[in-house]
């Protein structure tokens, strides 16, 4: 099992003076959610950690909703790192700060990017402003294409190395990013009937997963394509004093091991009761913090009660899971797709902005390209 300090690469010859590397990173949706951050955590140099869960957290991979990310490098002597930011090959000043603070937390790690200049292009599947985070695909991009980079410094390394690191740097862009390195189901933070499990980075789902959730899908209603209300950093601080925080990151733990099983056994009833409720105490965190909030839209509401009601009815496995936002992930098994399909361009399509929904399923994490 890797530490911090193993992650630590000071590579200083460069054999080479350009090179291009070119990710594709998926989004993932969490059905045990990651919300609060641990407090007066320190590294391995005695400085404050970033990025330590509270809680221990397990999502699905996405399969369509991605970031597609370019890397050109080019050797320099200026001995900082330098960088053009391209959105779909435009400059785009507005994400120059994300970048820039992602390589001063990198640089411990990757000492070696104050030897080039990166020309990075980025584009999303995913139509841009669609309430989809893209935080979590951008940075698992990112942080493959940095590792692209490290091995051709360093070709000996395993790929356990690889994806672990690549996991880890991704994780101090944006926390929910070390989940979208592998799939098809991750777990990020210790737990302990996972033994494999860290606070550092994401791992595969260590058992096998059962048939019923084999190509899974989710079909994304996008209620509100707004700007995000709240940022999640300011989110993840607001668990920092909530009244009802350490009961919460208890819940998660049971959750995750309830959770484990269902993976394993494939029991789609408790699959929804844990999943639905996981994302409900996610809200009701939200609306409990100072200052509080309310990220769900009359839409919202309106969703879940049709989904609810049309579960009853048919006796059909589906459920729904949110983000920190309005819209919302309706989950089911693939074997019902043709039949909450239907019930989804009937009943629920008009709540969504403009109509627009995404239809995504359970996948295999960032590919090279
Ligand atoms: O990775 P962040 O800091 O954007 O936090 C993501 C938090 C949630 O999406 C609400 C939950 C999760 O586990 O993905």
């Amino acid at each position: 099992m890797f530490s911090e300090k193993d992650f630590i690469s000071n590579l200083s010859v460069i054999p080479f003076e350009t090179k291009s590397f070119q990710w594709s990173s998926p989004s993932n949706i969490a059905l045990v959610k990651y919300w609060g951050k641990k407090e007066n955590i320190v590294n391995f140099l005695g400085e404050p950690a970033k990025q330590i869960p509270a809680n221990p957290s397990v999502s699905f991979t996405l399969n369509h909703c991605k970031t597609i990310t370019k890397f050109d490098v080019k050797k320099t002597t200026d001995g900082n790192f330098t960088f053009e930011l391209l959105f779909e090959g435009k400059p785009k000043p507005e994400f120059n700060q994300k970048v820039n603070q992602f390589f001063l937390r990198i640089e411990e790690y990757c000492s070696y990017i104050n030897y080039f200049h990166f020309v990075i292009d980025t584009q999303n599947t995913f139509p841009h402003s669609s309430g989809i985070a893209s935080s979590a695909s951008g940075m698992a991009a990112m942080a493959m294409n940095i590792m692209s980079l490290e091995k051709s410094l360093n070709p000996e390394m395993t790929n356990e190395f690889f994806y672990q690191k690549a996991s880890f740097l991704a994780r101090l862009g944006s926390g929910s990013a070390c989940r979208s390195i592998k799939g098809n189901v991750v777990v990020w933070g210790k737990h302990d009937e996972i033994s494999t499990s860290s606070d550092l980075f994401g791992v595969e789902f260590p058992s096998q997963l059962h048939e019923n959730f084999h190509n899974y899908q989710d079909t994304i209603l996008l209620v509100d394509k707004g700007e995000k209300q709240v940022s999640s950093t300011i989110g993840h601080d607001l668990m920092h004093n909530h009244p009802f925080a350490e009961k919460r990151f208890e819940q998660a733990h049971t959750n995750l091991s309830a959770l484990k099983k269902v993976l394993e056994n494939g029991n789609l009833e408790e699959f929804i009761k844990i999943v639905e409720s996981e994302a409900l105490t996610l809200h009701a965190m939200m609306m409990t913090s100072l200052p509080y909030f309310i990220l769900m839209k009359p839409n919202t509401l309106e969703i879940i009660n049709k989904i609810w009601k049309f579960r009853n009815e048919t006796k059909i496995p589906v459920c729904f899971t949110l983000d920190a936002g309005a819209n919302v992930h309706v989950l089911y098994p693939e074997n019902v797709s043709e039949t909450v399909l239907q019930f989804i361009q009937q009943e629920l399509v008009g709540y969504c902005q403009n109509g627009n929904y995404i239809c995504d399923a359970i996948g295999n994490g960032s590919q090279l390209m």
